[in-house]
């Protein structure tokens, strides 16, 4: 059942996460599919709802950094790291503590935890008043673009959740960036809205981990497969025109685009074009890009070609999620 996030609701679904249901909650990079993090019932459902493989652990979401080190050990970079990015979009690997009460299916049995507390007012009550770690991974099946918006929750999932409580449009519209410090070396695992560049201005070391498809058996960050984001349409990247047939995933301005059978691309009918930012915004682009990728994704298209996006800031998270979503069909 999908409801506003009202207060009622809230109260609601802080009722069936205790219950051991699931939960599909708004944050501010995309909706959870949440269920009790102790709870490995509960957990062991987000995995049948997703037809998510279960070596593939999930991030625990907790109301503030207190709640976080009774699951997770934090050193001082940990600290400093947590005190200038949470709440916000970043999850952190970290050492599990000893008599950590999370389920091993949430953590797939390692002995590191993957931990974030969200910005977003609506996550924030509901963990406040829930009292429990929530582990939620994206609330879309298993290789589907993650949802931006309560529709996409209810298209891919349905009355496979208990309840969807519908807080708007998720205004990062990426997964959050997961820094992995628990090894020798600060790591980024997953690119996102917190870059290389607002992690090296506390950690100078941090490196950036590049997933090989060569490593595609067993890779660093499990859920960062080569084949994850993916439409069912295949997908085309910088591309400079189109082909007939294609639809077009912009990025600024299109004046130059050009159909190659002739035309120009700014006549292209409304259901086969969308522009991520008009003014070359590489935010709102990120917070376009899953819904867009979803509405482009029609049987009448042969591919989508997507316009060159800048790789800096947020747009080396955007092209990491568009290189996925191309691997995916080429294969
Ligand atoms: O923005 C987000 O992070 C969203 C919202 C709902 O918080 N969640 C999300 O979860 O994207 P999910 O399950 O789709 O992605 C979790 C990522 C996966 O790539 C997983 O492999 C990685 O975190 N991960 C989880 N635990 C890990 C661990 N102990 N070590 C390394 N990577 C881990
Ligand atoms: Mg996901």
């Amino acid at each position: 059942m999908l409801r506003e996030a009202s207060l009622n609701a809230i109260i609601d679904a802080v009722k069936l996460i205790g219950e051991g249901k699931l939960v599909s909650f708004p944050t501010e990079t995309v909706y959870g599919l949440g269920a009790n993090a102790l709870d490995g019932k509960a957990v062991a459902q987000i995995f049948e709802a997703k037809g998510r493989p279960s070596f593939n652990p999930l991030i625990v979401h907790v109301a503030e950094l207190d709640m976080a080190k009774e699951f997770a050990v934090f050193n001082e970079a940990a600290m400093n790291i947590a005190a200038k990015f949470w709440p916000g979009p970043l999850t952190l690997i970290l050492p599990k503590t000893k008599d950590c009460p999370i389920s091993d299916l949430c953590t797939a049995g390692l002995d590191t935890i993957a931990i974030r507390v969200p910005a977003h007012p609506v996550a924030q009550d509901l963990l406040r008043r829930a009292e429990l770690p929530i582990a939620a991974p994206s609330a879309n099946k298993s290789g589907e673009p993650s949802p931006t918006a309560p529709v996409h929750v209810q298209q891919s999932l349905g009355d496979k959740v208990d309840l969807i409580l519908a807080g708007g449009k998720c205004t990062v519209g990426l997964e959050s960036t997961v820094l992995d410090l628990s090894g020798d070396k600060p790591l980024i695992l997953r690119p996102g809205a917190i870059t290389l560049e607002h992690i090296s201005s506390i950690l100078p070391d941090v490196e950036s981990y590049e997933v090989r498809a060569s490593e595609e058996d067993a890779p660093k960050s499990p859920g960062q497969l080569v084949k994850h984001y993916a439409p069912n349409r295949p997908v085309r990247l910088n591309a400079v025109d189109i082909e007939e047939g294609e639809a077009l995933l912009a990025f600024g301005s299109i004046r130059f685009m050009g159909i190659r059978s002739g035309g120009a691309a700014s006549n292209l009918p409304d259901t086969q074009i969308r522009n991520l930012s008009e003014s070359g915004d590489l935010h709102e682009a990120a917070a376009n890009l899953f819904a867009f990728l979803r509405e482009l994704d029609r049987e009448e298209h042969s591919r989508i070609a997507v316009m060159n996006i800048p790789d800096k800031g947020i747009g080396l998270a955007i092209n990491d999620r568009l290189s996925r979503a191309a691997a995916a069909n080429s294969k």
